[in-house]
C-alpha cells in the first residue's frame, strides 16, 4: 500500500503500516495516481470496514468521524470520492456534502445511511450525489458503487475538460478571425482612401467632393433607416464614386468654361470606367454597381445605362442625391458654388421624378431640421 492517511484515527501504527507498505510496493512513474477516498461516519466499525474493503482494492483512504474533521481533511487534500454517513453529531452529512459539491466540483459523493428513505435518496441524487448505500453494506455492493462513481466522475471531468478546451479553442479562433477581419477592413479602407486621393490629385477642383458626398450619403442612409452595414457600404461607394474620372484628361476636368458635347460625353463614361475597375474586387457589398449607377435617375433619364426605378439599387439612389446636392452647393471650375438652398430646391423640385422621394425627404430633413453641414 503506497500511503494511508487518516485524519481522525491518525495513529502511529497506521503510519508505520503505511510506510511498510510503501517500501514493499514502490510507485513507478508509469503508475497512475491512486484514487483518494474520504470516509466520513461517526461509527468507528463502519469507518474501519469501509477502509479495509477499499484499501484492499487499491484505493487510498482517509477517515473522519464527523463533518468538521472531514472539512479539515478536504482542506488538507482534496479527495476524489467521499463516502459519507447522513446522520452524524454536529453538521449533518447532507449539509457537508452540499458544501463539498459546491466547493470541490471534481469530488464525487456517495451517501451511506441506515435509513432506507426513497424520497431522501431521490433528493440527494438530484443534489449531485452519485449513489445511496443502505447499511448494513455488502462488500461487492460497495465496490461496485465506488467503481461506478469513479467511472462517472472520470467521464464528467473529461467532458468538462473537453468543453473547456473547445470553448477556449472557439474563443481563440474567434479572436484570431476578428483580428484578421479588422486588418482586412483597415486594408480595404486604406485602399479606398488611396483611390479617392488618386482621383482628387488629378482633379483638384473637386478635391474633397467625394469625402463630402460620403459624409452626406452616409447621413442620408442612416436617416432613411439603412442598417449599419448598409450605411458603411454607401459611405465606401461614395468615397470612390468618381474613380472613373481618372480616364478623363485633367484639362477637361479642370476646364474653367462650359464643356463641349464631346468633352461631356467623355466625362459621362466615368461611371462605366469606375465600374470596370471595381467589378472584380470582392468587396463585401455591391460597391461597383453603386458606382456604376450614381448618375442614374429614377425616371431612366440618367447615364450611362438609363436604368430606372427598382433597377437602381437603394444605395445608388442615396449616392445620387448626395452627389447632386454636394456638386451644386460647391464651387466648380466653370461656376461658383450655388449654395445649399438652390441644391435643396433641385431635390424638392424633382423628388419622385429624378430622385427617390424617401431619400430626397431624408436629405432635406438633414439640412432643414438636423443642422447637417458639409465639413469644409
Ligand atoms: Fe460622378
Amino acid at each position: 500500500m503506497y500511503q494511508q492517511t487518516n485524519c481522525a484515527e491518525n495513529t502511529p501504527e497506521i503510519h508505520e503500516k503505511a510506510a511498510a507498505e510503501k517500501r514493499a510496493e514502490p510507485l513507478t512513474n508509469e503508475e497512475p495516481p491512486r484514487k483518494q477516498v474520504l470516509i466520513v461516519d461517526d461509527e468507528r466499525p463502519i469507518r474501519m470496514l469501509l477502509q479495509k474493503i477499499l484499501e484492499a482494492n487499491g484505493y487510498d483512504c482517509r477517515t473522519a468521524e464527523n463533518a468538521a474533521q472531514a472539512r479539515e481533511c478536504m482542506e488538507e487534500l482534496v479527495s476524489d470520492l467521499i463516502l459519507c454517513d447522513i446522520n452524524m453529531p454536529g453538521e449533518s452529512g447532507l449539509d457537508f456534502i452540499r458544501h463539498v459539491l459546491k466547493v470541490y466540483p471534481e469530488t464525487a459523493a456517495i451517501m451511506v445511511s441506515a435509513i432506507g428513505d426513497p424520497l431522501l435518496a431521490e433528493s440527494m441524487l438530484q443534489l449531485g450525489v452519485y449513489d445511496y448505500i443502505i447499511k448494513p453494506m455488502d462488500r461487492n455492493g460497495i465496490l461496485i458503487s465506488v467503481a461506478n462513481a469513479f467511472r462517472r466522475r472520470d467521464l464528467e471531468i473529461a467532458n468538462r475538460s473537453y468543453r473547456r478546451n473547445l470553448e477556449q479553442m472557439v474563443d481563440e479562433r474567434t479572436d484570431s478571425l476578428q483580428r484578421s477581419m479588422t486588418k482586412l477592413e483597415n486594408a480595404m479602407n486604406g485602399i479606398v482612401r488611396a483611390i479617392a486621393h488618386t482621383v482628387e490629385t488629378r482633379d483638384p477642383y473637386t478635391a474633397g467632393h467625394q469625402r463630402r458626398v460620403a459624409d452626406l450619403a452616409a447621413a442620408i442612409a442612416g436617416e432613411v433607416g439603412f442598417e449599419r452595414d448598409k450605411v458603411e457600404a454607401v459611405r465606401v461607394a461614395a468615397i470612390i464614386h468618381d474613380l472613373g474620372k481618372i480616364s478623363v484628361p485633367a484639362e477637361i476636368l479642370s476646364k474653367p468654361s462650359r464643356l463641349t458635347v464631346n468633352e461631356f460625353n467623355l466625362i459621362k463614361e466615368h461611371p462605366q470606367v469606375g465600374y470596370d475597375i471595381l467589378k472584380d474586387i470582392e468587396f463585401p457589398w455591391e460597391i461597383a454597381t453603386m458606382v456604376y449607377q450614381h448618375h442614374e435617375k429614377l425616371d431612366g433619364s440618367g447615364y450611362p445605362l438609363g436604368v430606372s426605378g427598382d433597377e437602381i439599387l437603394p444605395e445608388s439612389r442615396v449616392l445620387t442625391v448626395a452627389d447632386i446636392v454636394e456638386a451644386m452647393a460647391s464651387h466648380r471650375p466653370y461656376r461658383p458654388g450655388l449654395g445649399i438652398d438652390i441644391a435643396l430646391g433641385e431635390i424638392e423640385k424633382n423628388k419622385g421624378k429624378l430622385y427617390d422621394p424617401e431619400v430626397a425627404r431624408a436629405c432635406q430633413a438633414l439640412f432643414n431640421e438636423k443642422r447637417f453641414t458639409f465639413d469644409k
